[in-house]
């Protein structure tokens, strides 16, 4: 399936837009099996979505009490560290709706690296649904970093190259530092996969990603092709501007 690529004028523009799919995405997946298995991303841009999905405008729209949520990506941080993407998404919308602690599932990025994601692919594996053997999300929001990755899967580490694993412990150079992530084979298992990009730093890695030749050692966000599901981009004009299509 070809990915789609949807340009709004700003960022509030596409977390609309985003916010919208959404919505259509939970009702379709609950009518379908029942549940609506959803990770999040981290960063700043998802901000705007959770703000607006936390409104009044959009949270009576999802059945929370069917909805799960996991991450496809967390810092190996505790919980309330500032960096935690947990936890942003919990103080921007999880604590604004009606969703059972018991959908709400995160990586413990309070312990070490290698035991967290070998414990978070075990909750991926019991809690998502999955027909092929590996789970399928109905919807994994993603972002990208001007250095192209996604995730956690940082340009040049092991993890972009994970064909077994769903979670992996990544060291990451760069930062010095572990990050646990979904791995390639889990992100392509799934329905829907959203990324959402925006500003004019992102326009030339954009732009690399989406009209450059494949590279996703260079380009980790390249990795990213759903066996069958529908891969979405929805970027703001900023993002877009060096796009020639
Ligand atoms: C993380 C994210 C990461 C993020 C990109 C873009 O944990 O940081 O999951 O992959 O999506 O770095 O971040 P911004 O939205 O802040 O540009």
């Amino acid at each position: 399936m070809e990915p789609e690529i949807v340009v709004r004028s700003d960022l509030n523009s596409v977390a609309r837009e985003a916010a919208d799919r959404f919505v259509a995405i939970a009702r379709q997946s609950i009518v379908a099996h029942g549940k609506f298995t959803l990770a999040l991303s981290g960063g700043s841009t998802p901000r705007a979505l959770f703000t607006l999905l936390a409104s009044s405008g959009y949270q009576g729209q999802i059945d929370w009490e069917h909805t799960l949520v996991f991450w496809g990506d967390e810092r190996c941080v505790p919980p309330d560290h500032a960096d935690s993407n947990y936890r942003m998404a919990r103080e921007l919308l999880l604590a604004w709706v009606h969703i059972p602690e018991g959908n709400v599932h995160r990586a413990r990025g309070e312990i070490n690296p290698e035991q967290a994601a070998l414990e978070y692919e075990q909750t991926v594996r019991r809690e998502a649904p999955a027909s092929t053997g590996i789970p399928s999300f109905d919807l994994i929001l993603l972002g990208i970093g001007p250095d192209g990755h996604t995730a956690s899967l940082f340009p040049g580490t092991p993890a972009i190259h994970e064909q077994t694993r769903l979670v992996v412990a990544n060291f990451v150079p760069k930062l010095g530092a572990h990050r646990i992530t979904f791995t390639p084979p889990l992100i392509n298992a799934a329905a829907h996969v959203m990324f959402l990009a925006s500003g004019a730093d992102k326009a030339d890695v954009l732009r690399a990603i989406l009209e450059g030749e494949h590279k996703p050692d260079l380009l980790p966000a390249q990795i990213v092709k759903p066996a069958s599901g529908q891969l979405t981009w929805l970027i703001d004009r900023t993002a877009a501007a060096h796009l020639r299509s």
